[in-house]
């Protein structure tokens, strides 16, 4: 039996030395260990022993099994550190190489322009009033003063969800629900930025947009307060030198409405391309809110007044930054987004 060990212990040192791949070491593993390997078949054949032999015996094949699985994890190691150095020999690595750089994003126009509306609105004392994009018929056109069969409901063209649901054509549903939600509080003074979607689709329409809409309401606020605002944000906006001016309109949920102009900041007003020679480049709707839309919240008309103004996000990147197309701001190509 010892012979046999010593015979086994020999055999197998000379075969793991020679075994050239991980494959023929599993190999070796299941002839040695296997459960019809020969370190089993000798365990299987102690019984034949003399009992005082036994111990002996058992310990030998204990220090078998031991070494071979030692010797199995050295070999293994020596076949991977053999084939990493002859994997390193063949690839060279130039570490004086310069590195490939990391491409940078950068804020999309929209975002910048978003942000900074917000910033100089907040910095005027503003808060932020949010409202949903699938917003009630009853909110988008009632609360604003559009009764169902109004006909200034066909200037925005809507895309309905149900008979009372739809995708919100303007952000002006907000101000009916942050009045409802400080009336009888004054004053009010929020701004609600976000999208807004219509049934539009060229060169200066998207059917999903932006719009940041105002509104303040207080006792004793008038059309100078509107204009002073508004001026306050165009020359932050556009520049110092930015002038505006205020047209008669019409909305349904202000009267009077106005629309507002600057003056052109490519020409300094003398006349171009951009404000088709007339010095002056339309930029919003506002105007002192409407009597019924007060009323609606449950202010008091004969106390309170108040504007509001509502303003295209897109517009305002577009003239500040001079692009042509709206469409180039959601096609979302990285040529068109790095530079800015
Ligand atoms: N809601 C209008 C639109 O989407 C814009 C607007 C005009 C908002 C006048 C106002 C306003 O708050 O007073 O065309």
């Amino acid at each position: 039996m010892l012979e046999k060990i010593k015979e086994i212990r020999a055999a197998m040192e000379r075969e793991l030395q020679e075994a050239a791949s991980s494959e023929q070491l599993r190999e070796l593993k299941v002839k040695y260990l296997g459960k019809k390997g020969s370190i089993s078949e000798i365990s299987k054949s102690m019984g034949k022993l003399q009992p005082e032999e036994r111990p002996k015996a058992g310990q030998l094949v204990n220090d078998l099994r031991q070494a071979l699985e030692q010797n199995l994890a050295r070999r293994q190691q020596e076949l991977a550190d053999r084939a990493l150095q002859a994997q390193l020999a063949k690839e060279t690595v130039d570490v004086t190489l310069p590195g490939r750089p990391v491409k940078q994003g950068s804020r999309h126009p929209l975002t910048l322009v978003m942000d900074e509306l917000k910033e100089i609105f907040l910095g005027m004392g503003y808060t932020i009033a949010e409202g949903p994009q699938v917003e009630l018929d009853y909110y988008n056109f009632e609360r604003m003063n559009l009764p169902a069969d109004h006909p200034a409901r066909d200037m925005q063209d809507s895309f309905y969800i149900d008979a009372k649901r739809l995708l919100r054509t303007h952000t002006s549903p907000v101000q009916a629900r942050a009045m409802d939600k400080l009336c009888p509080q004054a004053p009010v003074k929020v701004i609600s930025p976000g999208a807004v979607y219509r049934r539009d689709d060229d060169a200066t329409h998207s059917p999903m947009f932006h719009q940041v809409e105002g509104l303040v309401v207080d006792e004793g606020i008038s059309l100078a307060d509107l204009k002073g605002t508004l001026l306050n944000f165009v020359r932050q906006m556009f520049g110092e030198e930015r002038e505006i001016r205020l047209r008669p309109s019409f909305f349904p949920f202000t009267e009077p409405s106005v629309e507002v102009d600057i003056s052109c900041m490519l020409c300094g007003g003398a006349g171009c391309r951009t404000c088709k020679d007339t010095g002056w480049i339309e930029i919003l709707g506002a105007g002192m809110v409407h009597p019924n839309v007060l009323r609606m919240s449950g202010y008091d008309p004969e106390r309170y007044t108040g504007f509001a103004f509502g303003v295209g996000v897109e517009r305002i990147a577009m003239l500040k930054y001079g692009i042509d197309d709206m469409r180039v701001i959601f096609e979302n190509d990285v040529r068109f987004l790095q530079q800015f």
